[in-house]
């Protein structure tokens, strides 16, 4: 029996306390957070768990093995902190901070302590992700020219962190999961409406060291959610709508091999003689739901300590790209890096 405790029961807290209530093999004993109100809530909903409005009570207690926090980002580090100084195994949500350097630090202590510290890149654990990493693994699309991912919606608008840290994180991860390689060169734009500091609109622009090209868009403000990652493959072309569970991964028989690269095109004949349509072809998988998966990938880390896990590495090379983003959003320019 593993016992849990959860520091932040806001928007997403909730999830893990509803998954971890019903997960054999875990007790959840506490749920933490500042906010009374919500906490009220809690005892409604999880009336056998302890609550607090103080993390040291949840770390104080030997009993807990480990804590899982669901807090604003730019709170993790120090929670972080804290727990594995009390010898708390940690998953963390994602992304785990705003430096590679505190999260390198971060690791490091962990490791010191022999201790898990597993961070949630939710993506990772998404079966259509998964499928879409085999499709392409087993070169199904053809060589991947370029990734388009889409993820606005109307909020929830973050106050410590600008959109790119709190949406594009999740692109990121996908990406580097997906492509296998390292981003080499980084363009972004955006725009401040809400707050004149914190972007709430942005579009990023990376280059992978493989040649492959991403275009990721994220925003606060639209009116529909749309979350949506589309791969252009020189032989079939895949979409990955995280909005519909029956239809999450479609692959699509329309070639981009039948473009000769510098030739004229005929665009009066262009879908007749280039983009063909004979099939959408909607791939089938079981219905898991991420988090559940990553709360079990995490659970069995403790007990299997050569069980999947994501690294260190896949944590600290989203955050590198996250900050050269920013600095290509303030500067305007390109900026180059090796991750
Ligand atoms: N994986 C996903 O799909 C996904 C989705 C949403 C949010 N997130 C991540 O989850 C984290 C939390 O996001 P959210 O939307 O729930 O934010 P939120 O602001 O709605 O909730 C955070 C909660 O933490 C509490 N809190 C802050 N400091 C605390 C402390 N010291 N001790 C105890 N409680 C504290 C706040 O009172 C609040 O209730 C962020 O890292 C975010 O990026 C991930």
């Amino acid at each position: 029996m593993t016992t849990l405790g959860l520091i932040g029961f806001g928007y997403w807290g909730p999830n893990y306390a509803r998954i971890l209530s019903r997960l054999q093999g875990v007790r959840l004993k506490w749920i933490c957070d500042i906010n009374e109100d919500l906490l009220k809530i809690a005892q409604t909903d999880f009336p056998k768990i302890n609550v607090s409005t103080n993390y040291l009570e949840v770390l104080k207690d030997k009993t807990v093995d480990a804590v899982v926090i669901a807090t604003p980002v730019t709170t993790h580090a120090a929670l972080v902190k804290s727990a594995l100084e009390y010898g708390k195994h940690v998953l963390v949500e994602k992304p785990l901070t705003t430096s590679s350097k505190l999260a390198e630090q971060l690791f490091a202590t962990a490791s010191r302590h022999k201790l898990r510290l597993f961070v949630g890149h939710t993506y990772l654990f998404h079966p259509a992700v998964i499928k879409l990493k085999s499709l392409l693994k087993k070169q199904l699309l053809g060589k991947p020219l370029f990734f388009i991912c889409q993820r606005t919606n109307f909020g929830p608008i973050r106050k410590d962190v600008n959109v790119l840290w709190d949406l594009a994180s999740h692109d990121i991860s996908t990406l580097l999961f997906l492509t296998g390689s390292e981003v080499v060169s980084i363009s972004a734009s955006g725009t401040n409406y809400i707050d004149p500091d914190i972007a709430d609109l942005a579009n990023i622009n990376l280059i992978f060291a493989n040649g492959t090209f991403a275009s990721i868009l994220v925003s606060w403000l639209a009116p529909v959610k749309v979350r949506q990652v589309t791969v252009v493959g020189e032989q079939k072309m895949a979409v990955f709508d995280d909005t519909s569970i029956s239809k999450s991964l479609q692959v699509v028989d329309k070639a981009a091999i039948t473009f000769k690269p510098g030739q004229p095109v005929d665009f009066i004949n262009f879908k007749k003689n280039f983009a063909y349509v004979s099939k959408r072809q909607v791939i089938r998988m079981e219905k898991r739901e991420p988090l559940g998966m990553q709360i079990k990938a995490f659970i069995k880390s403790l007990q299997k300590p050569n069980s999947f896990f994501v690294s260190s590495r896949h944590v600290c090379d989203v955050i590198k790209v996250l900050e050269k983003a920013d600095q290509a959003l303030l500067s305007g320019k390109t900026v180059e890096m090796r991750v």
